[in-house]
């Protein structure tokens, strides 16, 4: 049979890296795929946004199964559009796909479906305010129009009202640069300019959601969904600031682990029972069917787990921790999504632990440079229960380069989580390149903020 993983970063290399243990046998494909990728199979030089260019390609290979890697195919309807031409794919379709893509409508439907989240207001403009205020933004000299200031104003003046911090979300698609947690109210003040008069972020950022500051501990909660079933797997954390314990700038993560090792069995219910159950059931009340993986990104409050966001895919860099864990074959777990049959399987998990250790760019998530020779590949390959997962790499020649602010994610496995960071951080020793980041302290927090 012929895969075709769309997508180029850790997380693809993973799902490839699994396949090929496939008893099924699969030849890979990986759009646009990285050096890591191309291991596995055969890269196709196609982004992964180009849903018309993967669409024709698909077709013309004949391609059984496709499966998508990151958010902005599926939101952009990659999954639509391969049904309609009779291509089997994996992944929730457009108006599933939203509860990642629009974090308005995805507050809504928590706030619907009553799942716990954080205290929120929703500020959007209509959408012929909408219209005026992008004409506005065509000529040189920018004038609010007055009909879109009103919306602003209620935002600024809401945000002037609070003593406490607040968080600033853009309800679009930001590659993870649309979260703004301000623990100083003013501060925020000067995002909601940014976001909603400037449009820095566009269309991304003039509907917004400002929320509550949640404090606890952060884990990742996904669930593979047919359509009704859920099916909750094992457990994540991952380390979204750059710095160790937890400072700096959100990154789209330094390091995860698995299983995350604070959530009790009992937990794990609840979550299913409040988070998982009603929001499926909210969706099919609106006749949308949920087909893929779901993530919930939790906070662990002293008030219980909240919702900070769902994204409707793997996590990257939690997938490489739980494929490494995950024994069963992937193609049947897939398959079994696709077919609704989820209730029929049982999934097969290695007891041990695993941690993945993020090498990056020097400047990352800020600008940073590429084409540095990337050393110690093999020699970290070589260590026993580590694998090396690629991300922004590529093969010019004969050597391997940096092609992306997350280079590699090093991952190993451990009969317990110290276990799995030492062989992780020893196979990462052997690695070298020009600016590499990366951080010390993964797997070791973790802080409640
Ligand atoms: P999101 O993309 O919504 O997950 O936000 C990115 C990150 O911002 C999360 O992983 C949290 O670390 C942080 N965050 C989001 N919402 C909140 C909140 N209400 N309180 C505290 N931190 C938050
Ligand atoms: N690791 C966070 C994410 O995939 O969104």
């Amino acid at each position: 049979m012929k895969v075709l993983v769309i997508g180029g970063g850790g997380r693809e290399h993973a799902i490839c890296w699994k396949l090929a243990q496939s008893r099924h046998m699969p030849e890979i494909f990986c759009a646009p795929g990285n050096a890591g990728t191309a291991m596995h199979g055969r890269n196709v030089p196609i982004a992964a946004n180009d849903v018309a260019g993967l669409r024709a390609f698909a077709q013309q290979e004949a391609i059984d199964l496709t499966i998508v890697g990151p958010e902005d195919p599926l939101c952009l309807g990659i999954v639509d559009e391969f049904t309609a031409a009779g291509l089997r794919i994996f992944g929730p379709n457009k108006a599933a796909a939203r509860i990642e893509g629009d974090k308005v409508w995805a507050k809504k439907l928590m706030r619907e479906a009553g799942v716990p989240t954080a205290e929120a207001r929703i500020f959007e403009p209509t959408a012929q305010e909408l219209v005026q205020l992008r004409q506005a933004h065509r000529g040189d000299d920018f004038e609010m129009p007055e009909s879109v200031e009103t919306g602003y104003k209620m935002a600024l003046r809401y945000v002037s009202t609070r003593d406490e911090g607040v968080v600033v979300k853009a309800a679009g698609l930001a590659k993870g640069k649309g979260v703004f947690v301000h623990d100083d109210p003013a501060d925020a003040l000067l995002t909601l300019e940014k976001l909603m008069v400037h449009r820095e972020l566009g269309d991304a950022g003039t509907r917004i959601v400002v929320e509550e500051i949640l404090i606890g501990r952060e884990v990742s909660i996904l669930a593979l969904v047919d359509g009704s079933t859920i099916y909750v797997l094992e457990s994540a954390a991952d380390h979204k600031r750059l710095g160790e314990q937890d400072t700096g700038p959100n990154t789209g993560g330094m390091g995860a682990f698995s299983p995350s090792g604070l959530l009790t069995e009992k937990d794990l219910e609840i979550i299913e029972r409040e988070v998982f159950v009603p929001i499926i059931d909210a969706m099919r009340r609106m006749e949308i069917e949920y087909r893929g993986v779901l993530y919930a990104g939790m906070m662990m409050t002293a008030g219980g787990p909240k919702v900070l966001e769902f994204n409707c895919r793997l996590g990257d860099p939690e997938a490489q921790p739980l494929l490494m864990r995950l024994k069963s074959d992937l193609v049947d777990v897939i398959n079994a999504v696709i077919d609704g049959t989820l209730e029929d399987i049982k999934l097969e998990w290695d007891r041990r632990s695993s941690l993945c250790v993020v090498m990056a760019s020097g400047g990352y998530p800020g600008a940073y440079e590429k084409g540095k020779e990337i050393t110690g590949l093999d020699d970290a390959a070589a260590v026993e229960n580590a694998v090396v997962f690629h991300a922004g790499t590529r093969r010019v020649g004969d050597r391997v380069e940096t092609s992306g602010g997350r280079v590699l994610g090093v991952t190993a496995l451990g009969g317990d989580l110290q276990k799995a960071r030492t062989t992780a951080y020893e196979a990462v020793r052997k690695i070298a390149f020009d600016g590499a980041v990366l951080r010390g302290d993964i797997g070791m927090r973790v802080s409640g903020r």
